[in-house]
């Protein structure tokens, strides 16, 4: 199983990005330690936009080929209704969507408390820093294994 690892804006600049809130990792160095730990059977895509409509198409993408997806969706979390929409057409038509933060966005400004998308989400894991992405990864193992 292909599983996307699908990421928004500014998440290109991981490693010199506020490193005191999302760590000295860049995407290159998350992308190499999940690969690395990534159950048995499970490839990753892992890709970064800082283009809603190249996002969106993603998650078409994902429906069509029947891929569980990881999605960080950065700053859209917060306002973008047409990747949410997007977002829910995978976990509708019953493909696991998990949506992961680096930080916890609930201990940091009050708008990043709201997300467009956890509502549709199957599950949310947040505030473990690249470990959000390998507790999903891992869990999408169990829900498809
Ligand atoms: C983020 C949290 C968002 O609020 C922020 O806009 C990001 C990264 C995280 O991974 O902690 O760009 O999604």
């Amino acid at each position: 199983t292909t599983v996307l690892v699908l990421n928004g804006p500014n998440l290109g600049r991981l490693g010199t990005r506020e490193p005191e809130v999302y760590g000295s990792a860049t995407l290159d160095d998350i992308r190499a330690d999940l690969e690395a730990s990534a159950p048995a059977g499970i490839e990753l895509e892992l890709r970064q936009t800082d283009h809603e409509g190249e996002l969106i198409g993603w998650l078409h993408e994902a429906v069509d080929r029947g891929c569980p997806v990881v999605l960080n969706p950065a700053a859209f979390t917060h306002y973008s209704y047409g990747m949410r929409d997007a977002a829910a057409m995978v976990s509708k038509s019953g493909l696991p969507l998990i949506e992961v933060h680096l930080s916890n966005p609930h201990s940091r400004e009050a708008f990043r408390g709201y997300s467009v998308v956890s509502e549709i989400a199957t599950g949310v894991i947040a505030g473990f820093g690249p470990d959000s992405y390998r507790l999903a990864i891992d869990q999408i193992g169990r829900l498809i294994g």
